[in-house]
């Protein structure tokens, strides 16, 4: 019996054509889920990314006051496929109000550049020399200047009244 006899007068789809979307589509689901894990596996170690990077030392927490404090420490962190022996250079802005730590980063949330505390005669706040930026005490980024989001935060402990600080974490804000 010929296809368009079959079809020949009824509602719908060719059996022909129903069979090949059937194929294609159990060929793609399977095709995926195939890909997935291998996608998954190669891709794995750019989303883990800062997930082992190891708490440092900075200093002791009594040399921390309300003024941010520059500090340069190495940190060793993994980024992707990417972990350099004596591990990368890092900064952080870090100021004490009471017993709370704010380890603040330098990096402008705009396009990279470093920003700086009180920079461009910018009192209490924090300044982006590349395009204006300005930052709050806090880190929250200024309305109205380029940057559309807060510093990133370190992750902070206190052992022994020493300061370590450990992965970046977006920072909340405006
Ligand atoms: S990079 Fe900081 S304001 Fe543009």
């Amino acid at each position: 019996m010929s296809e368009s006899k079959q079809t020949e007068g009824k509602p719908g789809i060719s059996r022909r054509r129903f069979l090949t979307y059937t194929i294609a589509s159990t060929a793609g689901f399977l095709g995926s889920t195939m890909l997935y894990p291998m996608v998954r596996f190669a891709i794995d170690p750019i989303l883990q990314k800062g997930t082992d990077t190891e708490f440092v030392d900075v200093g002791s927490v009594d040399e921390f006051t309300e003024r941010p404090k520059s500090v340069q420490f190495r940190i060793k962190r993994k980024d992707g496929w990417y972990e350099p022996e004596e591990g990368e250079s890092a900064t952080a802005w870090v100021s004490k109000k009471g017993d709370a730590i704010l380890a603040l980063s330098p990096i402008c949330k705009h396009l990279g550049c470093t920003v700086t505390w009180e920079g461009g005669g910018h009192l209490k706040q924090y300044y982006c020399p590349c395009h204006g930026g300005l930052y709050e005490e806090d880190g929250t980024n200024v309305p109205g200047t380029p940057p559309t989001g807060p510093l990133d935060q370190y992750a902070y402990r206190v052992e022994g009244g020493r300061l370590l600080l450990g992965p970046t974490q977006q920072g909340g804000g405006a």
